[in-house]
């Protein structure tokens, strides 16, 4: 509240536009690094970004090491792993290339490099944040998927134990976040259409969150905009270099916005993918507009959603606002049902103790209780 003290970050140098990525090897070879470990997924080493990227890298006489064992939902062993690599290859710097995860990932990495195990000692539901000190490898965070923001966010998400546990330090923010939508246009429509959606969540949830944080809010509601003007022309025409910028941008808005934290949403979006290894924004998609309805109930949120009537042309009435998103959802073909996903009603209690355990969960403006997580899910069946 506006009578409260607060303390604010906002993020890190951002480097955007067409060719950010192969200038970011010039900002790196003037920093007098020397070796480096790119941490990125398989996919991406298939579509040639990886060997581009280490192509950049040895122009400037810069040695890199590409570590591209990272799964969808990285986890503990993924990173260790990469740890090890980092280490035995005596590299002096990381490169985050991807989406959510191998950026975490690389994140996490940064920590793992110079700090003790195991990981989970800096489990940040457990106060692991005070372990973490700034005596890590400068790391670089190239964004090729608009949705999580991990490029302009201080935590990461890893799986240790089939638990998402959030390693949280202020240190960890990226030293340097490359947004190049030129490096995007390749990115699958479905993939497209489920990150930017994640995108959207992130500024929506943040948006509802009575924390007084009028910077970010301003920001969350520029970005769920630019989310609904760009999104179907990101999904629908992939080259489109102003629609996938708009997105990148977007996506780090969100990141940067959910300071302020998360709710619900995300809460179940994380057992969707922890326990059923669903990709994390489908999985928002999927409860988004359930999760909306049930929110409303809480008069302050419904106000909330009722102020973005003019995003969706629509009045500013909160049910008219789900109305359209769900319409919206349905354009992006994101509209899936639960059970087409192998998920039935036996399911659902599993997914409420998962969610009420995630750290979102507590963050929620309206207080979910036990049993309400089920209600949400049925609807989604
Ligand atoms: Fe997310």
């Amino acid at each position: 509240m506006a009578n409260k003290r607060h303390s604010y970050s906002y993020p890190t140098r951002i480097e955007y536009g067409p060719g950010a990525m192969k200038d970011l090897t010039a900002i790196v070879k003037e920093s007098g690094l020397k070796k480096g470990l790119i941490v990125t997924d398989n996919g991406i080493v298939k579509v040639g970004l990886a060997d581009q990227l280490k192509g950049y890298f040895n122009e400037t006489g810069i040695e890199t090491v590409i570590f591209s064992d990272v799964k969808s939902n990285p986890t503990e062993e993924n990173v260790m792993d990469g740890t090890q690599v980092y280490k035995d290859e005596k590299c002096d710097f990381i490169v985050g290339l991807g989406g959510g995860s191998p950026l975490d990932t690389g994140k996490t990495i940064k920590v793992m490099a110079t700090h003790d195990g195991p990981l989970a000692k800096y489990d940040d539901m457990k106060g692991g944040d005070k372990y973490i000190k700034d005596n890590m490898p400068p790391f670089y965070a190239i964004a090729t998927t608009a949705g999580t923001g991990s490029e302009v966010g201080r935590s990461s998400v890893i799986t240790i134990d089939k638990t998402k546990t959030i390693i949280f330090s202020p240190f960890m923010m990226p030293d340097i976040a490359v947004l190049d939508p030129t490096i995007t246009l390749s990115l699958p429509a479905k993939l497209t259409a489920a990150t930017g959606i994640d995108a959207f969540v992130h500024n929506l949830e943040a948006y509802i969150m009575e924390v007084f944080h009028p910077m970010a809010d301003g920001m969350a509601k520029e970005a769920m905009e630019m989310c609904v003007k760009w999104l179907n022309t990101a999904v629908t025409k992939g080259d489109d270099v102003v629609a996938r910028g708009n997105m990148l941008m977007a996506s780090a808005m969100g990141a940067t916005a959910f300071q302020k934290g998360l709710g619900l949403n995300h809460a179940i979006a994380h057992a969707l993918g922890a326990l059923f290894d669903i990709h994390h924004g489908l999985a928002n998609a999927i409860v988004l507009t359930e999760v909306m309805r049930y929110n409303m109930t809480r008069e302050t949120t419904k106000e909330r959603y009722a102020s973005l009537g003019s995003i969706f042309d629509v009045e500013n009435d909160a049910v008219q606002v789900i109305e359209a998103i769900e319409k919206w959802v349905e354009e992006l073909g994101m509209n899936v049902k639960l059970s087409s996903l192998g998920i039935t009603e036996a399911d659902l209690e599993a997914i409420e103790k998962y969610a009420i355990g995630d750290p979102c969960y507590p963050l929620n403006p309206k207080v979910a209780e036990k049993g309400d997580v089920v209600k949400i899910l049925k609807n989604t069946l």
